[in-house]
């Protein structure tokens, strides 16, 4: 039932941030869960084993560690249930608990959405302590930007610190931001290649890789790429059309009221004819440092791009098809219970900024 694999990760941190004192091997990231499905699902945990201290003349010493990323898979769950883990190293550290989906239309799921966690960990931190407060959902969908730089250990030991009690009693699934930097990191510890599907219950996820710049290496290949992964994501939601919600996260959202971004991610624009043809029921991006919300063609799309990153102004909300926009931090509910699903918006001091409902087939 199980296999455990280690992957070690030395020497590409950048010496960006100070981080905390080499000690002894111990849990620095999770547990978490990540791939959960009905039958299985694979627990990450993160290990800091050693590192490096680097001093110059005259300036403070920065210390870059380095991890160890350790994963088991399970399978032959059940659906529809709570497991409780515990790693065996860890202690209390080590203690975690998920729950598998059910098959079909079977009983209520929660699941939230929130983004852009880098560069202001305090605020960071009170988006997660709201979330919490608020109830910890089954899974998370993160829209990117967990850290301002991805190839920077020690911002990774940051997220996952503050992450802690929320990632330890739910499952994971992340999609690349930019800053994200499409690194060893963020595949080995989330199992995820850039894009991917997953089903929960009765409703279909898709998640795509929107940073086309990290992509590939040259333009021709980033073309090839995203050729690739617009004829996977077609074949994806043409396979899905029995589930009662379609839903498609990515970083770069294709609708900003951000006035400076307005047209400035053209491929994702490009999909709007696609999702409305397969008949999309929301989209969830990030990328925006603010919230916002817009219904078009019966799709509702929104931005929840502020876990923590400097905010950004909505200062021109597109015409016709804006439902709300505000520029705070913020986190989204979704329960979805049968054919219906209850959202809400919650900024980062509990009030509730947006809440709205969205019927299977309207
Ligand atoms: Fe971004």
């Amino acid at each position: 039932m199980r296999r455990t694999l280690a992957f070690l990760f030395a020497g590409i941190a950048a010496l960006g941030a100070a981080a905390a004192p080499i000690a002894a091997p111990r849990i620095v990231g999770g547990p978490f869960v990540v791939k959960v499905t009905a039958q299985t699902a694979t627990i990450v945990w993160i290990v800091q084993n050693d590192g490096v201290s680097v001093r110059t003349e005259g300036e403070a010493a920065l210390a870059s560690p380095s991890y160890r990323v350790e994963k088991t898979t399970l399978t032959g769950l059940k659906p529809n249930t709570r497991y409780d883990y515990d790693v065996a190293s860890g202690g209390e550290e080590g203690k975690g608990s998920f729950r598998t989906p059910p098959f079909g239309p079977t009983g209520p799921f929660t699941f939230a959405a929130y983004g852009d966690n880098r560069t202001r960990p305090d605020a960071h931190r009170g988006v997660i302590n709201q979330l919490i407060k608020h109830g910890i959902p089954d899974f998370i969908l993160q829209t990117g930007d967990m850290v301002a730089n991805g190839d920077d250990s020690s911002q990774w030991g940051v997220f996952f610190d503050i992450e802690r009690e929320l990632l330890r009693r739910t499952a994971y699934f992340p999609a690349l931001g930019n800053h994200d930097r499409n690194t060893p990191y963020f595949r080995e510890f989330f199992q995820v290649n850039p894009y991917y599907s997953f089903d929960w219950g009765n409703a279909h996820f898709t998640v795509l890789n929107s940073d086309i710049a990290t992509a590939a290496a040259d333009e021709p290949a980033r073309n090839a790429f995203w050729a690739e992964q617009v004829r996977w994501l077609e074949e994806d939601l043409k396979q899905n059309q029995n589930a009662a919600f379609r839903f498609v996260t990515a970083h770069h959202p294709p609708i900003t009221a951000v006035a400076r971004r307005q047209a400035g991610n053209p491929r994702m624009t490009d999909l709007l004819p696609l999702f409305e043809k397969y008949r999309v029921t929301a989209g969830l991006f990030g990328h925006d440092h603010n919230y916002q919300h817009y219904l078009k063609n019966g799709i509702h799309y929104i931005t929840t791009g502020g876990g923590g990153a400097p905010l950004y102004d909505v200062d021109q909300p597109p015409a016709g098809i804006t439902q709300k926009v505000m520029s705070i931090e913020n986190f989204v509910s979704f329960r979805v219970d049968g054919k219906v699903i209850r959202v809400e918006a919650i900024a980062i001091d509990g009030r509730v900024i947006d809440s709205f409902e969205i019927n299977a087939g309207s």
